[in-house]
């Protein structure tokens, strides 16, 4: 079995300067040159005025990682750090997020104008007054707090997960991204990229955060897991995709390579989440289709169209999967449909029943005709115990692909 070891520098890079703070908070930290270049500019700048940035990516990224390592860099550098964050169990909760941020200045609004200070205690809750607050008012109240703040100390305004926010802090924070200009404030944000058709008015500077590149894939997984098998590492490779969430968490996943699914990498509980949750709200035609293209082994949309008629006996068309399509799960081109990243095939082969993922290879297997080896693989996949007349064509699949060479396919037939 060969083994790796990793704890070494490979990548070369001299020990100072930021990539060196950031290994200072996250020692198996990797790549990420540019973007770390990026914000560092726009807090040494601060001087020349306010900026806002919205970092977009998909999940488990870095987006989160790369907004502490701001926090650091900003505090080092004698900022004053505000944070708030999205959160979905409190979204329906007005004014929760902001009042995380701004809590930690509030004493200081004891100085703004009367009915701004009202309104934003009302906000939050406390004072006497019961009334809604003026979503403006609260906006208006807490730019003047910033910006008041900000003359003694430049400010750090961090907000993750813009996508979970309750809708009045989200309001209040589109409100201050229009107008940092001429303050020494830096509002930087964190949203997955699937979510921002949840900000079509934000006139915000856009950066997106890319997947690691082979490179520092490897050195991350290698990092973490010093001695996986070869063929084990090449997978989870594979199947992260660059996604750092993914390398650090699949080799944590429980392994099963004595049964029949070892050729799915089994993902942890957090990875699912993170994957899944986009597919989870979706309509159930839709989800069912997205069930078919995980299960099946190729990427025509016919098959899969053809497969969802017969598992939900009704009429499906392309329609059925534009929901997927604009949650940005799936791309459509050229009569293929294949998922956007590999771990999304993954949670959601995970998060399915066996009994569906039998209903789904039947229904696979009624609707391929052309091919009768793939037929019979998904036939197999269905079959609930032992069945003679398939166990006859299984063999007979079998010698065909032998006698084609395809030895590994006889292999997994057999
Ligand atoms: N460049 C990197 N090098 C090494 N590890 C990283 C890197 N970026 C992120 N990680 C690790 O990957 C994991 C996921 O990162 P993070 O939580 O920042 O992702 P995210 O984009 O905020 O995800 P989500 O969309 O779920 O909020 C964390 O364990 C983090 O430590
Ligand atoms: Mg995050």
């Amino acid at each position: 079995m060969a083994r790796r070891s990793s704890k070494a520098d490979p990548s070369g890079q001299r020990r100072h300067g930021p990539r060196d703070a950031a290994r200072g908070i996250l020692p198996d930290f990797q790549g990420r040159e540019a973007d770390i270049a990026r914000i560092e500019k726009l807090l040494d700048h601060v001087g020349d005025g306010g900026k806002a940035l919205l970092i977009s990516g998909e999940a488990g990224i870095g987006k989160t990682t790369l907004l502490e390592f701001a926090q650091v860099f900003a505090r080092q550098r004698g900022f004053r750090v505000l944070y708030m964050s999205g959160v979905i169990a409190e979204a329906h909760l007005p004014f929760a997020a902001l009042q995380q941020a701004v809590g930690p200045i509030l004493r200081q609004a004891e100085k703004l104008p009367q009915r701004q200070h009202a309104a934003l205690l009302a906000a939050f809750g406390l004072g006497d007054d019961t009334t809604v607050p003026d979503t403006f008012l609260v906006a208006l109240a807490t730019l003047t707090l910033l910006t008041e703040s900000a003359v003694r100390k430049p400010i750090l305004l961090v907000a993750d997960d813009i996508q979970w926010l309750d809708q009045p802090s989200h309001d209040v924070l589109s409100f201050i991204s229009r107008r940092l200009s001429s303050d020494p404030i830096v509002l930087l944000m964190a949203a997955r990229s699937d979510s921002e058709e949840a900000f079509p008015h934000w006139s915000v500077p856009r950066h997106q955060l890319s997947r690691l590149d082979a490179a520092a894939a490897e050195r991350l997984l290698d990092a973490e897991s010093p001695d996986l098998p070869l063929d084990l590492r090449q997978r989870f490779l594979d199947v992260a995709a660059g996604n750092p969430l993914a390398l650090v968490e699949l080799p944590r996943g429980e392994r099963k390579p004595e049964t029949g699914e070892s050729h799915w990498v089994p993902l942890t509980d957090r990875l699912e989440r993170a994957f899944f949750s986009r597919v989870s709200v979706l309509p159930t035609a839709t989800r069912a289709l997205l069930l078919i293209i995980a299960e099946n082994d190729s990427r025509s949309i016919r098959e899969v169209l053809d497969a969802g008629e017969v598992l939900l006996h009704e009429k499906v068309a392309l329609e059925t999967l534009a929901p997927a399509a604009s949650a940005r799960l799936i791309e459509i081109a050229a009569g293929e449909v294949r998922f956007r990243h590999p771990l999304v095939r993954s949670a959601i082969h995970q998060a399915s029943s066996p009994v569906m993922r039998h209903n789904i290879h039947a229904a696979l297997s009624r609707v391929i005709i052309d091919e009768p080896d793939r037929r019979i693989w998904h036939r197999m996949a269905s079959a609930v115990g032992p069945d003679e007349a398939l166990a006859a064509e299984l063999d007979a699949a079998a010698a065909r692909s032998q006698r084609r060479g395809a030895l590994a396919t006889a292999i997994t037939a057999l």
